[in-house]
Parts: C-alpha cells; sequence; structure tokens
C-alpha cells in the first residue's frame, strides 16, 4: 500500500478489510526512526509504550498528553507517507466525552498526526462515538489493554474463557459501531482474534494476536533487538541493535583510550 507521496488516510486504511497485502504497522518515538520507516510502513504508531521503551518505566501509566505531543510532533515532522497515529495515555479520555474530544483535538492540532488510539471496548463506545462524530479519527484497541495492567493483576493473554472471547466480540462491535476506522487486537487468542477479525468489517491490527488479522503491528525496538525487557512470544526480533551498539560503543572506547581518535581526518585544520 505505502507506495505513495501523499499521506495514507484514514478512510484508505478502513477500506483495507481482508487486504490483498496485510496493513503494516510499526511504532515510532522520534524524528530518525519515523524517518527510516515511513516509506516501508502503512501506519506510524506514536504508542504509549514509549514510557516503558524509552523512558525505562514500567508500565504505561506515567505517560502524559505533553510527552506524546513532543514525540507525535517529532514523527509527524519526519515522516510524509505513512497514516500517523498517536496514543492517548492514561487518564486523558475516560472522564468524559468532552475530555477526550478536548484532548484528541490537542493531540493532533499540536502535532499534526491523522488519528489517536485509545484502549478499551463496549465501555469507551461513546466516547468512540462523541470523537468520531466530531471528525476525529480513531482507532480502537481491544484484548489485552496495557492501560489496565495494573486491574488486570498484568499482561494477561484475553480470550481463554467463553466469558472473555463473548466480552471481545461485545468490544470489537462496540469498536466498529462507534466509527473507529481499524482497531489494534492486542494479546489474544489466534482463534478468538481470527474470529473477532471476521466479525466487524474494519480492518483489525494484530500484535500477539494471529496471522488472520488484517494488519499486523509491533513496538519497532523490540523487532530491532533494542528494548531492555525481555521480549514476549509473540515478538520477532530481525535484528541485534542492542549488540551493534556494544560493539561500536566497545570500539569508540578503545579508540579514545589508545589516542587513535580523533584522526587527522576529524579534525578542523593540522596539528602543529
Ligand atoms: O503503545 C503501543 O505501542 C501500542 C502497540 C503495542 C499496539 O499500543
Amino acid at each position: 500500500m505505502n507506495n505513495q507521496t501523499q499521506r495514507i488516510t484514514a478512510d484508505q486504511i478502513r477500506a483495507m478489510k481482508n487486504p490483498a497485502e496485510p496493513i503494516v504497522c510499526l511504532t515510532a518515538y522520534s524524528a530518525p526512526v519515523a524517518r527510516l520507516l515511513d516509506p516501508h510502513v502503512d501506519i506510524l504508531l506514536v504508542g504509549d509504550s514509549m514510557g516503558m521503551v524509552l523512558y525505562g518505566m514500567e508500565d504505561t501509566l506515567g505517560v502524559t498528553l505533553d510527552m506524546m505531543i513532543a514525540h507525535g510532533r517529532a514523527v509527524v515532522r519526519a515522516s510524509e507517507s505513512a497514516l500517523v497515529v498517536v496514543d492517548m495515555p492514561r487518564g486523558t479520555y475516560e472522564e468524559s466525552p468532552a475530555q477526550a474530544y478536548g484532548n484528541a483535538r490537542r493531540l493532533l492540532d499540536e502535532t499534526g498526526a491523522q488519528a489517536v488510539k485509545l484502549e478499551g471496548g463496549e465501555d469507551r463506545a461513546e466516547i468512540i462515538k462523541y470523537m468520531t462524530d466530531r471528525n476525529i479519527n480513531v482507532m480502537g484497541h481491544i484484548g489485552l489493554l496495557p492501560q489496565r495492567v495494573k486491574e488486570d493483576g498484568g499482561f494477561k493473554i484475553k480470550g481463554k474463557t467463553e466469558e472473555e472471547t463473548a466480552h471481545l466480540l461485545r468490544d470489537a462491535r462496540a469498536v466498529e459501531s462507534a466509527g473507529a476506522f481499524a482497531t489494534v487486537i492486542e494479546g489474544t487468542v489466534n482463534n478468538v482474534a481470527e474470529a473477532l477479525t471476521k466479525s466487524v468489517k474494519i480492518p483489525t491490527i494484530g500484535i500477539g494476536a494471529s496471522p488472520a488479522c488484517d494488519g499486523q503491528v509491533l513496538v519497532t525496538d523490540d523487532l530491532l533487538g533494542l528494548s531492555l525487557q525481555r521480549p514476549a512470544k509473540f515478538v520477532k526480533k530481525y535484528s541485534d541493535l542492542q549488540h551493534a551498539i556494544k560493539l561500536a560503543t566497545q570500539e569508540f572506547a578503545a579508540d579514545v583510550r589508545a589516542r587513535r581518535f580523533p584522526g587527522l581526518e576529524n579534525l578542523y585544520g593540522r596539528p602543529k
């Protein structure tokens, strides 16, 4: 899909249900990473996972709207063609539809991003509808909800019981009816994520979910082998940048200590 010079729109993503090519989504929190990923992905997600990945927090609960705005702005500035979606942090949308709308407007106006994402299904449908009725592009997020990790007693896979599965089906339909253009399904039993994908007309984007989803998302630092946390089962590591950074740092330190750096080629003017 991403072979265009203009930005992909939320409506184009919405139309990618049962796509010939699944939707490709990765997280980006900074300008250099956004620039490198942009030509290869359909969606850049400025996820609140940045709290853990970038800031070393225990979970995503300490992430603020101002952090999302600063990082969202950097990602928009450095990208041209991918749709940029910014996460709404915990505490910025649950109180009332008007609170959610006000903060979503700020996120979009101050970053230039095209859409916001928030966690929850049935229980957030009213909020999502209020925002989509006012022309805010909303991406849903159902299944394992990192913002509720404390209430849930940890990162727990969803869809293991009939009750949970029925709940997830209601969530998927509620998010769709409220006007979301797509939804993330996180940490959900494979067959259940497949059933959820079949049960709605909007695309589903899976993470720890199912190959049957209409797209896939990963945290970029996980796939690059940069994350400090132990990667979850669903992560595929495509590179080992931690190792590359270690080698480069060791080499730099050895050069400095042996006075090999800076060399003549790194100097402004010849030494006397
Ligand atoms: O915050 C994030 O990066 C996310 C993805 C894991 C979907 O929500």
